[in-house]
């Protein structure tokens, strides 16, 4: 540990024991470090962007967007549309959140029908897994777009497998609504909710999903109304319900936003910025993707944020904080370098 983190970490300790500071860092040999290159245990970086976590018989899998080959701004572009052609969702196992392995392109790329929604030529982000107790099936929801991001639709898999291969049944708008940065939530009592960017991004819909999971079930809200938030990451704590959001600069980083709730449909109240430290004010350059909780580490949850590199996508680099937990504050303080309990 470099001289300037470990006073850090001493300064956090004696905090911790003086005001009962609660979060889920302590030292530790294995560290993570924001916004460096994270390399799996074959030795390559970690390639699963925009993505999310599912616990699952004792393993974390994390999914996200296999972003591969060259970044162009294509020629008609109005806007900064970077973008690199469609690879599929890639899938990596661990068990303690650290040492990441790959399991594969879990939703391929389909490269023989140009109108296909997984099409390379297309454009596919932000894929999140949860699992049905009931139907035994893994289901992925993500982010379906035409390259000039028109199409604004979400996208729906299965497979019987954590690891795959998902069969992919096909987009829709779900409530009849466009539907861009998503994020599924699944709440204790088994219902599963499809959080989503609609109207333009101008307001964030939370869809109740049919119970097997893979339609919305028709029970809606809208929320956030003309706030344009994107890069929705739900959670729960102490029985409310989290929501971490970033404004919409495209590629680019903006301020963050958490707002809370008592009921996951809503109303919904901003909480402010919750990150603290250097570049906070930009989310250490980078956006918001999903929350995980460290499962039987009460009080240890980990916001996990993209650093977007918009000119080389594939080069994009993850920002994973331990969130603090302190008089019912809840802040992300950045840390250049933090570990997770054994
Ligand atoms: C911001 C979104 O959060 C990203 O997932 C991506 O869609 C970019 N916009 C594209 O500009």
């Amino acid at each position: 540990m470099k001289k300037k983190n470990l006073i850090g970490f001493m300064l956090a300790a004696l905090l911790g024991v003086v005001f009962g500071v609660e979060s889920c860092e302590q030292k530790a040999e294995k560290t993570i470090v924001p916004g460096a290159v994270w390399n799996d245990t074959d030795g390559n970086p970690i390639n699963a962007h925009g993505g999310g976590l599912l616990y699952h018989e004792g393993v974390y899998y994390w999914y996200g967007e296999y972003k591969q080959g060259e970044t162009v701004l294509p020629s008609w572009a109005t806007w900064e549309c970077y973008r690199t052609d469609v690879t599929g969702v890639s899938c990596y196992s661990s068990t303690d959140l650290v040492n990441w392995t790959f399991r594969g392109i879990v939703l391929p790329a389909v490269k023989d029908d140009p109108d296909h929604d997984l099409h390379p030529s297309k454009v596919l982000e932000r894929p999140k897994v949860i699992y049905n107790k009931h139907t035994g099936k893994f289901v992925m929801w993500a982010h379906v777009e035409s390259a000039d991001y028109s199409k604004a639709c979400a996208g729906v898999a299965v497979s019987d497998s954590p690891t795959g291969i998902f069969s992919y049944l096909g987009s829709f708008r779900p409530n009849d609504a466009m539907s861009r940065d998503q994020t599924l939530f699944v709440d204790d009592d088994g219902l599963a909710y499809h959080f989503y960017s609609s109207e333009n991004n101008e307001t964030l819909y939370i869809s109740q999903l049919t119970d097997d999971y893979l339609r919305p079930s028709g029970h809606y809200t809208r929320n956030f109304i003309k706030e344009s938030r994107e890069a929705p990451a739900v959670f729960k704590h102490e029985g409310k319900y989290y929501l971490l959001t970033s404004g919409c600069t495209g590629w680019d980083p903006n301020q963050a936003e958490l707002a809370v709730a008592d009921s996951i449909m809503g109303p919904w109240t901003t909480i402010g910025n919750p990150c603290t430290g250097d570049d906070a004010s930009n989310t250490f350059h980078a956006q918001s993707t999903y929350v995980q909780p460290v499962v039987g580490k009460p009080n240890c949850y980990i916001a996990m944020f993209d650093r977007w590199n918009k000119t080389d996508l594939a080069d994009s680099r993850y920002v994973w904080l331990p969130m603090s937990f302190v008089d019912g504050k809840i802040t992300i303080p950045w840390q250049a370098e933090w570990s997770l309990p054994k």
